[in-house]
């Protein structure tokens, strides 16, 4: 995020605005993971692939591990584009959360690239997401790489153990550009304290390490 706490702009265009250090940083904690976490809206906007760099494909085999993180979408409506550039990567499989509000046009189109799981009601549990994947995929890290949307809702259902922050030199400002908790005017269902455990610097930004402390059920 920048110094004034922004993820992205009031456009919601995919933003350059850390170094290729954060980027190396980015793809290792990605690759330490079973599974990797994104919302529609960041896959959408970013049409980001989700794989990982030769090298570290190379540390996970010596781990043990599979090549790539299994790719995870979460959308409610479910009307995701089968063009986008992560269903044109075989790197690993990729697993859609949605519901039965998906149109069956989508359903038809997204089951030849994807395993889709689709809940009844109008939203994604992301309790059950997480339980699905350790049943059914036995996974049990999952890096999220956001949006603010989904990090926001996964705060507010206690499911967030570590947050890896970078703090970048720019400011956005704007009261419409999301945060790192999005854009929601309501305050967390409870404060979530953090424990600093790990800051260091590389050039001009921030890079810090919080564990997720167990959430006080008061009001801020
Ligand atoms: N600076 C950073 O590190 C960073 C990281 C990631 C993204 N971004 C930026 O963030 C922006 C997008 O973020 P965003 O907050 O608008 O969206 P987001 O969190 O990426 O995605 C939100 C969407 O995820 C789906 N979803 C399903 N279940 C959900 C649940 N329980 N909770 C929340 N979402 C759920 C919904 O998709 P449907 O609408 O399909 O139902 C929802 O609209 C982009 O501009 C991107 O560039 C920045």
């Amino acid at each position: 995020m920048t110094v004034d706490g922004k993820t992205t702009t009031r456009n919601f265009t995919p933003v350059d605005f850390t170094s290729r250090e954060d980027k190396l940083h980015l793809f290792r904690q990605r690759a330490l993971a079973d599974a990797v976490l994104i919302g529609h809206t960041s896959l959408k906007r970013d049409n980001v692939r989700l794989g990982v760099p030769l090298e570290l494909q190379k540390a996970r085999r010596k781990r043990g591990q599979t090549p790539a993180p299994i790719r995870v979408i979460v959308s409610d409506k479910g009307k995701i584009d089968n063009r986008l550039k992560i269903f044109q990567s075989n790197i690993s499989p990729i697993v859609i959360f949605s519901t039965r509000r998906m149109p069956r046009k989508y359903q038809q189109t997204l089951a030849e690239k994807a395993v889709l799981h689709l809940s009844n009601g109008e939203h994604v549990d992301l309790a059950v997401l997480l339980y699905t994947l350790l049943d059914n995929y036995k996974i049990h890290t999952i890096a999220c790489e956001g949006g603010p949307t989904l990090f926001r809702s996964l705060l507010e259902r206690g499911l967030v153990d570590q947050l890896n922050l970078t703090i970048a030199p720019s400011m956005f400002g704007g009261a419409s550009a999301p945060t790192l908790t999005g854009l929601s005017k309501e305050f967390l269902p409870a404060s979530v304290d953090c424990a600093l455990i790990d800051m260091h610097v590389v050039g001009e930004e921030c890079f810090l390490t919080y564990q997720i402390k167990r959430q006080r059920r008061r009001r801020n």
